[in-house]
């Protein structure tokens, strides 16, 4: 890779590796569905009409097939990442913003394009339910609090890994993948995309910029990082996506201007690589991509 590369956020997470397998035994069961309600649960919004499942559908592989999503007060300029195995990013959202699942829930709760609440608003409604006031006290030995939903909101994304995608079993030594994708994990690797997608997510652990070698696009009305830093050398720097179920999760790009995987991929090897790939290559890789889907998170058949 090029010495113009600047890595803004270096993990040591660099290592391809199988998602741990689902334990049921690990989990506290009563915790989870306390935390999968309060992510469906509307009252989190303003005006009761958007909860976190809105935008981050537990049947849509944790986003919505949507380039935005519509909140509270209209639609936002970010496409919604999915939730599933965000819990093992070291920082969330496009441009990073965020270290924790906890700090990440400031955001959603607030955006007047989300749900448009606060603090306060969230826990003065709740605390009129008492059904659920008496699960947080059994549960949690705590009040309903600001402390105490994130902690139980987080607790149930913690949980959404799914860790059976044919890649992963490839990974733990069983032939689970077709010669296509073995080819196009090879690919992956050769051409530099594992790089930027690394780690256990294949993704998620770096910040980089979108265009690194050809710039994709002349809209600069999202400038990822720079949005945050007035820095220009951030202009365009996004965090590198995961691709863990990618298939499954269009359309693709910090703002969902891309709807087929192989186009998406296509861009990439240009943008980032200065690469234009033959048909093959990019057949290749898709089916590499593809053999990152996975079942939903097994945990969901536990839960109601
Ligand atoms: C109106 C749609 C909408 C709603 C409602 C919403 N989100 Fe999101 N979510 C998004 C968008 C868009 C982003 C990316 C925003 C950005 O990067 O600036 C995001 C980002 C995230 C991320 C970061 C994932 C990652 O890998 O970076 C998590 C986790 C998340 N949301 C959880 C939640 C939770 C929990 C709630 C409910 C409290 C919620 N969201 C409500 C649209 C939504
Ligand atoms: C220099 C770092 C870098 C390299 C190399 C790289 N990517 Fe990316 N990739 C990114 C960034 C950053 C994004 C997010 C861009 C955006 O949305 O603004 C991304 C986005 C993607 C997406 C869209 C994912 C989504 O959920 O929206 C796919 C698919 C993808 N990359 C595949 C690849 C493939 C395949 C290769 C190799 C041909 C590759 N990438 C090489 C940094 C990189």
């Amino acid at each position: 890779m090029s010495a113009s590369v600047r890595v803004v956020a270096p993990s040591q997470d660099r290592i391809t590796r199988p998602l741990p397998l689902f334990d049921p035994y690990k989990i506290d069961l009563a915790v989870a569905q306390l935390g999968k309600d309060l992510f469906e649960d509307p009252r989190l919004s303003s005006n009761n009409t958007v909860s976190c499942a809105t935008c981050h559908e537990m049947t849509g592989y944790g986003t919505q097939a949507l380039a935005n999503s519509p909140g509270v007060q209209g639609v936002g300029p970010r496409n919604s990442p999915t939730v599933f195995n965000a819990s093992l990013n070291p920082m969330q959202f496009w441009d990073g913003r965020a270290l924790t699942l906890e700090q990440q829930l400031d955001g959603p709760i607030h955006n007047p394009l989300e749900m448009d609440s606060s603090w306060p608003q969230v826990i003065d409604k709740l605390q009129q339910d008492p059904v659920l006031s008496e699960r947080f006290n059994t549960l949690l030995n705590q009040p309903i609090s600001e402390q105490s939903i994130k902690y139980a909101i987080s607790y149930f994304e913690q949980q959404l890994l799914t860790p059976d995608a044919p890649f992963d079993q490839h990974l733990r030594g069983d032939h689970a993948l077709t010669s296509d994708a073995k080819a196009g994990w090879q690919r992956f690797v050769s051409l530099g995309c594992a790089q930027c997608h690394q780690g256990i997510n294949l993704g998620g652990n770096i910040m980089q910029t979108f265009g690194l070698t050809h710039r994709h696009s002349d809209n600069l009305s999202d400038m990822g990082l720079r949005e945050l830093t007035g820095d220009e050398r951030d202009t365009l720097v996004f965090r590198v996506p995961s691709l863990r179920n990618v298939a499954m999760t269009a359309p693709y790009f910090h703002d969902g201007s891309v709807n087929r995987l192989r186009d998406a991929v296509e861009i990439m090897a240009m943008s980032q690589l200065g690469k234009s790939l033959s048909e093959q290559e990019l057949d290749e890789l898709v089916a590499f991509l593809s053999s990152l889907t996975a079942p939903p998170p097994p945990i969901l058949a536990l839960l109601q």
